[in-house]
C-alpha cells in the first residue's frame, strides 16, 4: 500500500541561496500548514510502516520532531527524542559527528530503548546522511533493532543513502537537484 506522494511537491516551497549561496532549500513549512498535505504526509509514512511492529519512533532534533510524534501516534508506538547536546536531563549516550564545517553531537537517554525493541528513525531530510548515520550509532549502542529510516525528502544527488545501505531507507519525496 504505497501512496503516491508526488503531488505533495507542489506544497513544498523552494528557497534559492538559503542558508548559503548556491543552496536550494526545500521548505516543508508550506506543506505542514496545509491540512490535507500534512495528513497525506503522515498517512504515507503510516502506510509504509504499519504492520511492521514498530515499538518506537525516534525523531532527530529539531525538524524530526515535527512529524515523528504524529507518526508514532498513528503506529501506536512510543516517541523518543534524539537531542542536541545538553538538553536531556537523565543519563545519555552521546555521538559526535562531522559536518561540512566543524562537528556536532546528538544525545539519547540511556533508558530510551530496551534491547531488542524495534525502532524507526525519522527526519525531514536526507542530505549527506551524516545526521542519520550518527543516530543509527546511538540506537545500536542501546541495543535497538532498526526497522527503518524514514525521511520526508531525500536529495538523491548527495548520495546519503549510500551511508545507510544496511538499512531500509524510505523517503517520501526525491529530488535530483
Ligand atoms: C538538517 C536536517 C537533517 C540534516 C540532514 O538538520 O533537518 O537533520 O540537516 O543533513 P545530513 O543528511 O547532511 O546530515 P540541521 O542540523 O541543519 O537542523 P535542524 O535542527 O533544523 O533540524
Ligand atoms: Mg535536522
Amino acid at each position: 500500500t504505497q501512496i503516491n506522494c508526488e503531488p505533495l511537491k507542489e506544497l513544498i516551497r523552494t528557497v534559492p541561496d538559503f542558508p548559503k549561496p548556491g543552496i536550494l532549500f526545500y521548505d516543508i513549512t508550506t506543506l505542514l500548514k496545509d491540512k490535507t498535505g500534512f495528513a497525506q504526509l503522515i498517512d504515507a509514512f503510516a502506510a509504509y510502516y504499519i504492520g511492521k511492529e514498530i515499538d518506537l519512533v525516534l525523531g532527530i532534533e529539531a525538524r524530526g520532531f515535527i512529524f515523528g510524534p504524529a507518526l508514532a501516534y498513528r503506529l501506536n508506538a512510543g516517541f523518543v527524542p534524539v537531542r542536541k547536546p545538553g538538553k536531556l536531563p537523565a543519563p545519555v549516550a552521546r555521538v559526535n559527528y562531522d559536518l561540512e564545517y566543524g562537528s556536532d553531537a546528538l544525545e539519547i537517554h540511556l533508558d530510551a530503548i530496551q534491547p531488542g525493541q524495534r525502532v524507526i528513525i525519522v527526519d525531514d531530510l536526507l542530505a549527506t546522511g551524516g545526521t542519520m548515520q550518527a543516530t543509527v550509532q546511538l540506537v545500536r549502542q542501546l541495543g535497538g533493532e532498526i526497522a527503518g529510516l524514514g525521511f520526508a525528502i531525500e536529495l538523491d544527488f548527495l548520495k546519503g543513502a549510500s551511508k545507510l545501505q544496511e538499512y531500509d531507507v524510505f523517503s517520501l519525496l526525491h529530488y535530483d537537484e
